[in-house]
This record gives C-alpha cells, structure tokens and sequence, in this order.
C-alpha cells in the first residue's frame, strides 16, 4: 500500500542532486564544493566561502577584493528596513525580526521580480552585506541602545561584532566568530535549505524563499538549538566562581535527571550525523579558546558534564549548535540573538541552493496517503 511507502520526516529519503556541499556521515565530512569545512574554517574568511558556495570556485585575489568593496559599501541599515523593525515589539522573538526585515528588503528591492542568475547573486550579495546590520540593531534597541554605524575598515565578521556592541571586539575573538560563520553557512539539504527549494520551485522570488527559509530556522529542531542550548545553560545555573569540576557533576546531575524525564536536549543528535557532527570538533576548539580568552571555565566544566552524561546514557553526540550556543553568549550576545546569526552564515547556503534549484527546477509537490473519513453524503 502507499502508507507502507511513506518516509517520516523523508528520513532517508534522496530528493534531488546538488554540487553545493556533500556530507558523509560515515567518514565524518562535510565538503563544501569539494574543500573539507574545517580546512575552510582553519584558513579562509567567510567572505571568501561565501564566493566559492556562489560561484563553485574560490575567489581570485581581484575577485575576493571587488567583493570585500561590495560588502562593505551595502552594510548600512536601510532607513525602511529599521523603521519595520521599529514597528515590532522589543521582546517578540529576533527570529520575527529577522524574517520581517528580509521580508521588507524584498518588498523594496527594484529588482523584486528579476530572477536572472545576474538579478539573483546580486540580491544575494546585498542580502549577505546587509544581514549584520539587522541583528546588530536588534540586539542594541533590546538594550535601549541606539544603532551604530559600520566601519569600512573592519572586515564581515570584525564588523559585525563592532556593530553589535560598539566597541572593536579582540582578534580572538573576530576569529572564533568567523569559524562559527564558516561552519553554519551550509549544510545540504537540512530543513531550512529545502524550505527555500520548494519555494524557488513555485517560481517565486529570492527574499520569499529566504523568508520562509527563515521559518524554519526558527525551530528548536533545527536552529532554535543554538539558542536552547543556552537556555539549558540557563536553567542548570552558570555561576562565573564555580570551579570546573563542581560544574561539571552539577551538570551531569541535571542531564541524568532530564533523560529519566525523557525530554529530549537541545543542542545533542542529528538526523544525519549518528556517530558525531563533522563540524563540533573546529567549532569547539574555537569555544575553548573563548573559554580561555574570557577566563570561564566554569563553562567548559557545563558543557563536558552535559556532553558526558549524555554520552554515558544514550552514546548521543553533540551537534554544532552545543558548542556554538555558549561560544555566542560568552561574546556577549543576548541568548535569543543566537539562531539571527545563523541566519547571517546560511544566507549564503540558502542562496546557493536558490540558484541551484532555478537553474534545474522541477515544482516540487509530493503525494500524500489518505487517511480521513470514507466518501460520505451531506
Ligand atoms: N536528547 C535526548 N534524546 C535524543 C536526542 C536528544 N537531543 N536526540 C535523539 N534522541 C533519541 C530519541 O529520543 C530517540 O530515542 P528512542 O529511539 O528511544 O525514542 C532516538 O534518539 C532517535 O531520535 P529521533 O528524534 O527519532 O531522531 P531524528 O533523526 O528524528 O532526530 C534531531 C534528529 C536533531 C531532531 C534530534 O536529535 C533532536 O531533537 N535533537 C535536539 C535538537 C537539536 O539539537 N537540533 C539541532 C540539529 S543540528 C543543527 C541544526 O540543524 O541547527
């Protein structure tokens, strides 16, 4: 029968090619066009990943430079843009603001209904240049704070964080943002990513398959994690005197407790990755040396007690929102800021899976099985 054919959730089930990244949960890999992400991560800037997901190819030095002039002359926040988001409520969830600002950008973009390959990169060029500056005013105007203008100085990621908080962040820690951008920026066919594909293949346009894209960021399932994760730091009590260890057994309490409760933890499992996510290992190592730059070992002592017991319990291994989540907060960011970034890095895979999906698109409408009442008679 149908019913028999049905896949859950499509788990396991092949949709379509791309030659955008492949992830190989057998060895561990993810590739983004063909480069192993934590080679990417250990040597190349964001803005450059974000060309070779574009283009296939890394850039050239005159390429990446015409690029990096790009990026910096489309960072202000558009006068439109902030008066939406001014409309909006300081305590609805950033995800909102986010969604509605990409949302605005479309609405206002002259090239709204152009889906040339031209028409399409450019508004994913803007899209990725302007990005920043909507977290950073949000995260500011929940402070109280007023918005501060880019520095045409700095580069994407120094930016970013130079708007957020005012202040030019330490080298350090420019970089462990960096890697976190690099690592988020891609990831195949995840929910999010197939969102903005089935959109494309209605025909509609760039901001729309972003914006409902975005939707589906927002969920605890998928990159709603990196915030839970913060949450369930949050809840087991973060005290900046604790010693590692006391951390550590306090967290460990907290995680055998939840699993007899049997609630599922955020930031632990894939639905890919069965022996571990390719990405945790580089996305640690740039959380420790935040641990290290902002002399909180109390943290790590959390994060191992948690990752421990989980191990021990149930051999579930963290995803890249567990360590992402605390590396966020460590740099400042309020808890709820967290899945806006990502949308800052997966802009770039979204686009790149948008232009994929036009260049060979077929409307993607599955079947369903029937299961409600029989033919009946009014
Ligand atoms: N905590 C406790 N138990 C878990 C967890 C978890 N985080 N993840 C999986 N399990 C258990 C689950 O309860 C089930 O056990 P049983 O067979 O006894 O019922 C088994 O492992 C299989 O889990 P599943 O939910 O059927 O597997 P899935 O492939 O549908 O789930 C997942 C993948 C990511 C939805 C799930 O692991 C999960 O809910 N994790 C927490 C949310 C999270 O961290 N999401 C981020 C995903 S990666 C980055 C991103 O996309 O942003």
């Amino acid at each position: 029968t149908a019913t028999e054919e049905i896949k859950k959730g499509l788990a396991g089930v092949v949709v379509d090619y791309t030659a955008v990244s492949k992830v190989n949960p057998e060895t561990n890999s993810l590739l983004y066009r063909g480069y192993p992400v934590q080679d990417l991560a250990a040597n190349k800037s964001f803005e450059e990943v974000a060309l070779l997901l574009w283009n296939g190819e890394l850039p050239t030095p005159s390429e990446l430079t015409e690029f990096s002039a790009f990026e910096r002359a489309n960072r202000a926040l558009d006068p439109r843009v902030k008066a939406a988001i001014d409309l909006l409520p300081t305590d609805c969830h950033p995800m909102d603001v986010g969604r509605t600002a990409v949302s605005v950008i479309g609405a206002n973009h002259p090239q709204a209904e152009n889906s040339s390959p031209e028409a399409e990169l450019l508004k994913a060029k803007e899209l990725f240049a302007a990005f920043p500056a909507v977290v950073a005013y949000d995260q500011r105007r929940r402070r109280g704070q007023e918005p501060v203008a880019p520095r045409e100085d700095l580069d994407y990621s120094a930016n970013f964080l130079w708007m957020t908080f005012g202040e030019e962040a330490a080298p350090e820690v420019v970089d462990a943002f960096r890697v976190s951008m690099v690592l988020y920026a891609e990831h195949s066919f995840n929910a999010s990513t197939f969102t903005a594909r089935v959109i494309t293949s209605t025909l509609s346009d760039l901001h729309s398959a972003v914006t409902g894209a975005i939707g589906a960021l927002k969920g605890p399932l998928h990159g709603g994690a990196n915030e839970a994760v913060m949450h369930t730091f949050n809840e087991i009590g973060i005290d900046k005197e604790e010693s590692r260890e006391d951390a550590a057994k306090r967290a460990k309490s907290w995680m055998e407790d939840a699993l007899a409760a049997k609630k599922k933890v955020m930031g632990f499992g894939h639905r890919v990755y069965k022996h571990g996510d390719s990405r945790v290992p580089t996305m640690k190592a740039a959380l420790d040396r935040m641990i290290e730059h902002y002399g909180r070992h109390e943290m790590l002592g959390l994060y191992d007690g948690l990752e421990a017991a989980m191990d021990e319990a149930k051999a579930i291994k963290p995803n890249l929102d567990y360590p992402a989540g605390p590396t966020y907060h460590l740099m400042g960011f309020d808890t709820e800021m967290f899945t806006p970034i990502f949308i800052a890095a997966r802009i770039t895979g979204w686009t790149s899976h948008i232009f994929e999906q036009r260049a060979a698109n077929a409307l993607i409408r599955p079947l369903s099985a029937y299961n409600g009442v029989e033919q009946r008679s009014l």
